[in-house]
């Protein structure tokens, strides 16, 4: 099955941060410049003070915060009394990423975040994007957002800094620092219901050298961050992006843009003999 859109209009994107927001800016700046087939239509965070949402706002598009922090929390009596579109007790079976071994106190998380995510889903649905794009959106989405989108095929796509499937979660620097490796990674992946797990779109490599630092890495991976997420919303504008079928029954992407190689080698030149990695 081929994602995305095969005419030459451009891609609807919705956009979620949490924090800075330089991955949306390099979509911004990218867009504006022609570079990406695509135009943000709306920025969403979960943090009122994410300068992300500052971004959108000079780049003159719709922002808005969802104050996940807001939503009190929830007592067992409570949740009964709520008219929630999906059941917690649901999503608890099927979602194994809240790991608080009292099972009140997990449905009671879940519930909160299903309140969140419908007001999330409520301005992305009126927005009418053809992709979300999760960019440095630090919050687990559960099956009911994720599903409320991914219907009709995949519609989530998440950029990860780290080389999936090692080191997934919200310190993927930190750990492949940590961990010793001697190259760090940058995946784009599309989201499914585990914590980072949904089939990998593009992946790159950047070098760790000795004496490196986590500001050195991190300057140096979200350079190829913010290359690699624009590429892949070409590739799928360009209808470059296909699902397979693996023999365990996994879902597999194959780019098949003729000049995969080429682009790819072009990645790995920039971080092997970019200026900051020469030094
Ligand atoms: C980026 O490094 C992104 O890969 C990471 O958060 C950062 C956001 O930076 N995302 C995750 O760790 C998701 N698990 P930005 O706000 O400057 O774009």
């Amino acid at each position: 099955m081929r994602c995305g859109i095969l005419t030459r209009k451009k891609l609807r994107l919705a956009v979620l941060v949490s924090g800075g927001g330089t991955n949306l800016q390099a979509m911004i700046d990218r867009s504006g410049a022609g570079a990406l087939k695509a135009e943000i239509v709306v920025v969403l965070s979960d943090r009122p003070d994410a300068f992300g949402l500052e971004r959108a706002s000079m780049a003159n598009i719709p922002a808005f915060h969802v104050d996940y922090k807001s939503i009190p929390k929830l007592a067992a009596a409570d949740l009964e009394k709520l008219d929630l579109p999906v059941d917690p007790a649901d999503l608890d079976r099927r979602q194994k990423i809240v790991r608080n071994p009292d099972p009140v106190e997990r449905r009671s998380r879940l519930a909160r975040l299903v309140l969140a995510e419908r007001e999330l889903i409520r301005i992305i649905d009126s927005f009418q994007p053809d992709y979300i794009c999760l960019a440095g959106f630090m919050r687990l989405v559960t099956p009911y957002f994720i599903n409320h989108f991914n219907a009709g095929g995949l519609k989530i796509l998440n950029i990860h800094p780290a080389l999936l499937p090692s080191f997934p979660g919200q310190h993927g620097y930190e750990e492949t620092l940590q961990y010793g490796c001697k190259w760090g990674g940058i995946t784009v992946h599309f989201v499914d219901e585990g914590e980072d797990t949904g089939p990998i779109i593009a992946q790159t490599v950047y070098p760790i050298r000795p004496g490196d630092d986590i500001g050195k890495i991190r300057e140096r991976g979200l350079l190829l961050e913010y290359e690699l997420y624009s590429q892949v919303i070409n590739w799928l504008a360009q209808g470059y992006v296909l699902l397979k079928s693996s023999p365990g029954g996994r879902t597999r992407v194959e780019i098949t843009d003729p000049n995969y190689g080429a682009i790819l080698a072009g990645w790995i030149e920039k971080a092997t003999v970019g200026r900051d990695v020469s030094s």
